[in-house]
């Protein structure tokens, strides 16, 4: 049914040196295979782009395998709607998530059993099943309530806190009831934490000293560090942590383009302070994954959560807007748009 149809896929042409240039990757274009009995025939509606995929790449011990060179580039979550289905419980319109077998990629065959339909409910956009409800928010909520375990009044710090993740840590710790301060590159991102997530204080670690920021921004000491980033930011944060202090470790975005960046020097404070320093995978809580589901929706519906979504349009464009994660270019989660909604 599918002969003479073609696909495309970007797949891993060599291993990047630095930041990803687009010839470390290749679009290429392929038949589309027919499906046997018990498969479903998906085609891409949005694939999620993630810092992770720059660890994807590099051929580094890490928590999953990496990327082979000449495999099609896996993508952190996709959406789909099933063109053909040779399983009973998925019909033809329906819209399936890719989990592993989706990618950077047009089309793309689910085994049957793995294949789940997404109940349609108008009241949630596709660009939150793909964010905030995809996995960025359950990352935020695991990293910031299991781990951060905040209290009432306690000092929070978050890096990369206009981000997909950040962004809703933000949102968890007022919730919460504790002092929120956000860093982010850029001052646009600084207004919208500000004025409309209500962080209750903002540092452009570009224009800014990060360590003399922190310490005029947070006189009480840190209590709970989000961290996202690594390097000086991370650093800035250790040197003002208060006794018993958290640090959940979600991301190091600062070092995925150069692994031989230095360490913290004031690792020292860890036991200085007794700190709980824990670094966690979203993928560890996959049990507990409806929990934070239904505890975000239910922020959302009352306006105790926003997200922003940044769609970029075209397959062809995903390794440049890739980048745009390093740069900061992007805001909120960054997902590309590879054929409309139905
Ligand atoms: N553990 C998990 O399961 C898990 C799951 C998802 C994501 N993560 C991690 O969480 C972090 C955020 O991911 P995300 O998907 O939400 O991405 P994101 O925050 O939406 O985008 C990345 C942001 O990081 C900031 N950034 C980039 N390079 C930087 C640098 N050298 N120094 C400081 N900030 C830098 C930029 O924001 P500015 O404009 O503020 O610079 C950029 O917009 C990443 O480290 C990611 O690996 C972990």
């Amino acid at each position: 049914m599918n002969s003479n149809r073609t696909t495309r896929s970007w797949r891993l042409r060599r291993r990047p040196d630095g930041i990803i240039n687009e010839n470390d990757l290749e679009l290429v274009t392929e038949e589309i295979p027919e499906i046997t009995e018990g498969q479903i025939l998906a085609k891409t509606i949005y694939f999620s782009l993630d810092p992770t995929n720059r660890i994807w790449m590099s051929d580094i011990d890490q928590y999953m395998e990496p990327v082979e060179i000449g495999d099609i580039m896996r993508a952190g979550g996709s959406l789909a709607i099933v063109e053909d289905s040779k399983v009973s419980h998925i019909k033809v319109g329906d819209i399936v998530q890719g989990g592993m077998h989706g990618g950077w990629q047009e089309h793309f065959i689910i085994p049957g059993e793995e294949a789940i339909a997404i109940p349609k409910e108008e009241s949630i956009p596709l660009t939150a099943l793909i964010s905030v409800l995809g996995f960025t928010g359950p990352t935020a909520y695991f990293g910031f309530l299991d781990i951060g375990k905040p209290k009432k009044g306690e000092t929070v710090v978050v890096s990369a806190a206009a981000g997909a993740v950040g962004s809703i840590v933000c949102q968890l710790a007022k919730i919460k009831g504790c002092r929120v301060v956000a860093i982010t590159g850029n001052d646009n991102k600084c207004e919208w934490l500000k004025n409309d997530l209500k962080v209750d204080e903002v540092i452009n670690y570009k224009k800014e000293q990060i360590l003399d920021s922190l310490r005029e921004k947070c006189p009480e000491g840190i209590d709970i560090y989000f961290e996202n980033v690594g390097g000086e930011t991370l650093d800035a944060a250790l040197t003002l942590m208060n006794n018993y202090g958290r640090i959940p470790v979600c991301g190091l975005i600062s070092m995925y383009n150069d692994w031989d960046a230095p360490g913290p020097k004031m690792f020292r404070n860890i036991l200085m302070k007794r700190l709980k320093v824990e670094g966690f995978l979203v993928s560890d809580y996959l049990d507990r994954y409806s929990e934070s589901l239904e505890a975000l929706s239910k922020w959302m519906v009352e306006g105790k959560i926003q997200y922003k979504v940044d769609i970029v349009e075209g397959i062809e464009n995903a390794p440049s807007a890739v980048n745009k994660l390093f740069t900061g270019e992007n805001t909120g989660k960054l997902v590309i748009k590879v054929s409309d909604e139905p």
